[in-house]
């Protein structure tokens, strides 16, 4: 028997109010769908069918993936008929894992769990107990069986009373399920094709029903709005984090990070408060992250320390470098070891080689800098003529001094010195003092500006 999973998608999340279709909403700055898609793909089946409807330019556009098949539910008539949607083209014998795509957290270990315990033709039902299940389906059971699933506005008062709900995972042969959806009703309090229903329908065909409960609500729990799109959140982070920390990762405090996408860390890593890490990011043995940073995509050396309030975007550094406060690193940001940028300074599309330090106020921007160079407060490569960019090279052991501009293209020769306040537009030689700037006058007989009348 091969398996298909069917992931529904196609509701439009009314309780989100907001244009952005439900599944495209960002959990950890990715669609609630790229999670269950991501959980989907760790279980080797043969085929995975997404559901879609509402907003289905968008959804499509968002995952431009040959992987997939995708099955249109033009109108959004309940759960049982956007799984109906998916079946032309589900071989009869195959299994069908039916996912919600608002149930993000899901891990795949839970689910081969489901698989494994469900003998091959009978079906299955992930549930879980719930403190407040308010808004679930409830799943009642007859014995160690289930019964059927009542949904929370058709409910009466005892099903209410519940705690064990429906996650919206189901597990059943495709034959079946056709069979079975063929002949929902929609005779319900929302007027809906039911998935649940088909529960009963199995019941009364003898098929065993199988309640399968997942070992935290945590993991399951539906995403209808912005406040559940926000404790989910909390929750992933806090599983991303919790990973970390086994894996030896040391946190000021757990609750106030976030990994928007992959974060691999060494050895004796600190985080402080505060930081956000997005896209691919890697910090290296020993390595410091202060308060109040954001990091993207951006690998770090071992020991090197980010101080507080910096934003590194694309950077990539050797180790023991220093980095901030306030600091800004740009794509093509490489630093060698040792290197030192301090407060207020922005480095893009430049290489700066070991020990070089760019201590305050500067923008060095394509440009290839040395070894031991120190470049002076307020200086900048002027590297933009308003159609092209152009390169500034840096010799080793070059001193700038403050406010320079660096008109590229230019050259700073190895152990050049730079004047305070020059505007380099040629070649500075190596190992010898240029000064480009005007010439300090104090001028005979000035007279302080008056205004008329005064005396
Ligand atoms: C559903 C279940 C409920 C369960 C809960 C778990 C049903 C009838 N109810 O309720 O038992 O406790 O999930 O979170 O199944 N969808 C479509 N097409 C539709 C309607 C929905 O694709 O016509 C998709 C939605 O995009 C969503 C999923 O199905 O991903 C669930 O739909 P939703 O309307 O959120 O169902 P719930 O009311 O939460
Ligand atoms: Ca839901």
């Amino acid at each position: 028997m091969g398996l298909s999973i069917v992931i529904l998608a196609a509701g439009q999340g009314t309780r989100m109010r907001s244009d952005l279709p439900k599944v495209l909403q960002p959990l950890a700055s990715k669609p609630l769908l790229a999670h269950v898609l991501a959980c989907s793909r760790a279980l080797a089946a043969d085929d995975i069918c997404v559901v879609y409807g509402h907003g289905a330019e968008a959804v499509l556009a968002a995952f431009d993936d040959d992987s997939l098949r995708w099955a249109l539910q033009a109108e959004q008539l309940g759960t049982g008929h956007a799984l109906q949607q998916a079946m032309p083209g589900t071989p009869d014998d195959n299994r069908v894992l039916v996912l919600f795509g608002d149930v993000p957290l899901l891990e795949p270990a839970t689910l081969t769990r489901l698989l494994d315990e469900t003998p091959q033709d009978d079906v299955a039902v992930l549930t879980v107990d719930m403190d407040d299940p308010t808004g679930y389906g409830r799943v009642i059971r007859e014995g160690n069986s289930v019964s059927c699933i009542v949904e929370e506005k058709d409910a009466g008062i005892d099903e209410k009373a519940v705690r064990e709900i429906n996650t919206g995972v189901m597990l059943c042969s495709a034959g079946r399920l056709k069979n079975w959806l063929d002949n929902l009703s929609n005779d319900n309090a929302q007027g809906e094709y039911y998935l649940t229903d088909i529960i009963a329908m199995a019941v009364n065909d003898k098929v065993n029903v199988h309640g399968i409960k997942a070992d935290s609500w945590v993991e399951v729990m539906g995403i209808n709005d912005k406040r559940q799109l926000a404790e989910a959140e909390r929750a992933l982070q806090a599983r991303r984090v919790g990973e970390l920390m086994d894996e030896g990762v040391g946190f000021a405090d757990p609750a106030r990070v976030d990994i928007r996408g992959t974060l691999k860390c060494g050895k004796d890593v600190f985080i402080d408060v505060n930081a956000v890490f997005e896209g691919d990011v890697e910090l290296g043995d020993g390595t410091t992250i202060e308060a109040n940073n954001v990091i993207r995509d951006s690998k770090l050396g071992a020991g090197t320390v980010v101080h507080p309030n910096c934003h590194l975007d694309g950077a990539v550094t050797g180790d023991n470098c220093e980095i901030g406060p306030f600091a800004r690193m740009r794509p093509g940001a490489e630093l060698d070891d040792r290197v030192k940028i301090g407060n207020f300074v922005e480095i893009k599309n430049s290489r700066v080689a070991d020990g070089s330090k760019v201590n305050h106020l500067a923008y060095i921007g394509d440009a290839d800098m040395g070894s031991g160079v120190n470049v002076g407060a307020g200086t900048i490569t002027c590297n933009y003529d308003g159609a092209y960019k152009h390169r500034t090279t840096i010799g080793d052991g070059a001193f700038i001094g403050s406010n320079v501009n660096l008109v590229a293209p230019v050259e700073i020769g190895g152990g050049a010195y730079v004047g305070s306040g020059s505007t380099i537009t040629k070649t500075a030689p190596g190992d010898q003092l240029t000064v480009a700037r005007a010439r300090q006058v104090t001028i005979e007989g000035w007279k302080k500006p008056t205004k008329k009348g005064a005396k």
